[in-house]
């Protein structure tokens, strides 16, 4: 079929044409163009669909690890490999456009959304956003990258400002999207909250960012239910509004009659959604799911494999075989809400979950009991509806370890409300604290989509592993893990602190309609650095059942580009994956710069007792900094540190080099 331009619409079709059609569809024209169909979410498909008697129903979908756990494998080929078999979800379900990934920053430990992005880092959310939006759309279904910008707590969300200075945004919060940009994804959404006092749906300012300077040229629509003013939403470059808003819809006309809206603006949001109506139908076509639900699920469990983090061990883990474990907490039972978080990326599981006790005796050929001990929810007491915490006790007494799940889930963590607190349920620390009194041989395993503070009883406790919100294929992941049949390899992508009011976002400035970045560039590990306080967990710590050695670094310097190798060496006897992680600083800078901030990673297997050699490079981005007096990238002359880590606390390798003139010389 011939494809319509924007000069062959009438002015009704375009004004018609950037608001959606109804919930999750974009306007057909009366079947002259092909309709776009999007679904959430990032960690399994949200498809709603309406069943034969008439009423709503979500479509179940394969519930892979959440965001937070897909960034804790801090592996590009997992997140490619699940944007692919989310593809495979989609193009069954005929939908064109999965409403993720979503990239903004976690500056709060709080925010009820952490568990949907990535990490507290520009560089490892925005590179692994990237290779999930490339697994998406070269398997034929279309990205949108969310939510556009500074959506970083969800305390009234539709109002609230984010007040953040132009380097703090550059470098941080529209990092992400600037590098998922190179993926070319087809779609972006903006965000509820004001950016500076202005809506993410009039943010003209920044959605000029987006498409002038980091090359987006696809289309972007609303956050749901996002848009005040329709006509000042398309002025700022809002293409589409979803879902269909009468009222929005009428005033649009109206406006454009009174000349609010002008042709060239119309036509620009106009000829977007055509293009994307095309670009998704191009994109899908001849394009059948590749592989089977079985083969997704098996994705969905070795992804949720890479993604769990051992936290801490004093050699209990790998649980010994012929081992008696007593099983406890309603986490080890799960139904899907208690290990995802809720909202809109809500996903109904295909399968029933699972028995992380029956999964560990088949594994250890040994009997393991289970007993829940405290209810689910933050229901606080003892004994309470169908938990018997004596019986748990009794159980845990006599066997030869005691694994206790402990976690939040969607209940503490979702969408629209941020989390009361940064501990457990007191029933939960409280059952952590009894079952250690009788039983010293303590493993805790924690299924939470944010960070957790475990003062209460983590010196209690013999291991701690973070299994994150890790999916309906998740139990058989960790109970890989605690039993050795796979070496844990995930690390945090977000740190630890010890409790929230020791996080940089603590003291900042809020009120019921302003947050101030006071924080600046300083997030995350950036603040610990540079304030040197101590952390429960930094970001990119995760141990494993290998030893890792690190040696013989080197820098290549040519031309503005700097190759940086090294050596890892398997020192143990188990096989295992490492994740090293690259930073850069300036040695003595003039222009304030964060202490360090990392601009490479990747995660390498490596055999029992073998050597590799890891080579990046490094271009001048990684050493460039956003000049406010000069509104663009400069890189300062002077002497930078590359620091090679196994975590960001952990650096096993430094050299220096100087930047002169843009170029790059050993030092
Ligand atoms: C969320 C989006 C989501 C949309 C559609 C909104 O409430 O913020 O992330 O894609 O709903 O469900």
């Amino acid at each position: 079929m011939k494809q319509i331009t924007v000069s062959e619409l009438t002015t009704e079709e375009k004004l018609r044409l950037i608001c959606a059609e109804g919930f999750w569809y974009t306007v057909d024209l009366g079947g002259r163009l092909p309709t776009v169909c999007v679904s959430d979410g990032p960690a399994g498909l949200r498809a709603e669909r309406t069943d034969v008697k008439g009423e709503k129903i979500t479509v179940p979908a394969v519930a892979y690890p959440s965001v937070q756990s897909l960034a804790n494998t801090w592996s590009e080929e997992c997140a490619r490999e699940m944007g692919a078999c989310l593809a495979d979800d989609c193009i069954e379900r005929n939908v064109d456009i999965l409403l993720a990934p979503g990239v903004n920053i976690k500056r709060h430990p709080l925010n009820g959304r952490n568990f949907e992005y990535f990490s507290e880092d520009p560089f490892l959310a925005g590179t692994l956003a990237k290779a999930y939006i490339e697994g998406l759309q070269t398997n034929g279904v279309g990205a949108c990258l969310k939510h556009f910008c500074c959506n970083n707590l969800e305390y009234n969300r539709f109002h609230q400002s984010s007040e953040v200075d132009e380097r703090t945004l550059r470098e941080i919060y529209y990092k992400p999207f600037e590098i998922a940009c190179e993926a070319k994804p087809v779609s972006a959404m903006c965000s509820y909250n004001r950016i500076n006092g202005t809506y993410g749906s009039e943010y003209k300012k920044g959605l000029d960012v987006l498409r002038n300077e980091f090359g987006f040229d696809g289309a972007v629509y609303s956050d749901w239910d996002s848009v005040r003013d329709r006509t000042r939403a398309a002025k700022a470059g809002i293409d589409i509004e979803f879902p269909f808003n009468g009222q929005n819809y009428e005033k649009l006309v109206a406006d454009y009659k009174a000349g609010m809206l002008s042709d060239r603006e119309l036509d620009a949001c106009a000829a977007r959604v055509l293009r994307l109506a095309y670009t998704c139908e191009q994109m899908r076509k001849g394009k059948k799911a590749k592989t089977k639900t079985e083969t997704r699920l098996q994705a969905a469990r070795r992804i949720a494999q890479e993604s769990m983090v051992l936290l801490k061990n004093d050699g209990i883990l790998p649980l010994a075989h012929g081992a008696r474990v007593a099983v406890s907490g309603c986490y080890a039972v799960p139904e899907a809400d208690m290990v995802a978080g809720g909202g809109s990326s809500r996903v109904e599981w295909l399968g029933k979950g699972f028995d992380l006790s029956a999964l560990l005796a088949e594994r250890l050929g040994a009997p393991a009991t289970y007993e829940k001990m405290f209810m689910y929810g933050n229901v606080v007491g003892h004994g309470a509806f169908g938990a018997d915490p004596d019986k748990g006790l009794y159980y845990a007494a006599s066997a030869d370890a005691a694994v206790v799940c402990v976690g939040t889930g969607a209940p503490m963590e979702y969408e629209s409300a941020d989390r009361s607190d940064m501990r457990l349920p007191a029933a939960q620390e409280r059952a952590i604290a009894d079952l250690a009194a009788v039983n010293p041989n303590i493993v805790a395993v924690v299924f939470a989509g944010a960070a957790i503070d475990m003062s209460a009883w983590i010196d209690k406790v013999r291991a701690v592993v973070f299994a994150g919100f890790c999916g309906e294929n998740g139990g058989a992941a960790l109970a890989d893990i605690l039993t050795g049949k796979v070496n844990p390899s995930g690390k945090l992508s977000e740190t630890f602190a010890v409790s929230i009011d020791k996080v940089p976002a603590a003291n900042t400035y809020m009120d019921t309609r302003v947050t101030r970045y006071t924080e600046g560039l300083d997030v995350g590990y950036r603040y610990f650095d540079r304030h040197e306080k101590d952390v429960l967990f930094p970001f990119g710590h995760g141990l494993s059942y290998a030893r890792f050695e690190y040696g013989d670094m080197q820098l290549k310097p040519s031309g503005d580009r700097v190759e940086v190798s090294f050596t890892i060496a398997n020192t143990s006897q188990t096989d295992g994956q490492e994740v090293f992680q690259v930073y850069v600083r300036e040695a003595a800078p003039l222009v304030y710069r964060p202490y360090k901030e990392l601009k490479a990673f990747g995660k390498v297997k490596i055999a029992a007792g073998e050597k590799t050699t890891v080579k990046r490079t490094l271009n001048g981005s990684a050493f460039a900094h956003w000049s406010e007096s000069e509104s663009a990238w400069k890189i300062t002359d002077g002497v930078y540190e590359i620091l090679v880590g196994a975590s960001s606390a952990d650096i096993r390798l430094r050299k220096k080099l100087i930047i002169g003139n843009d170029k790059i010389a050993q030092a």
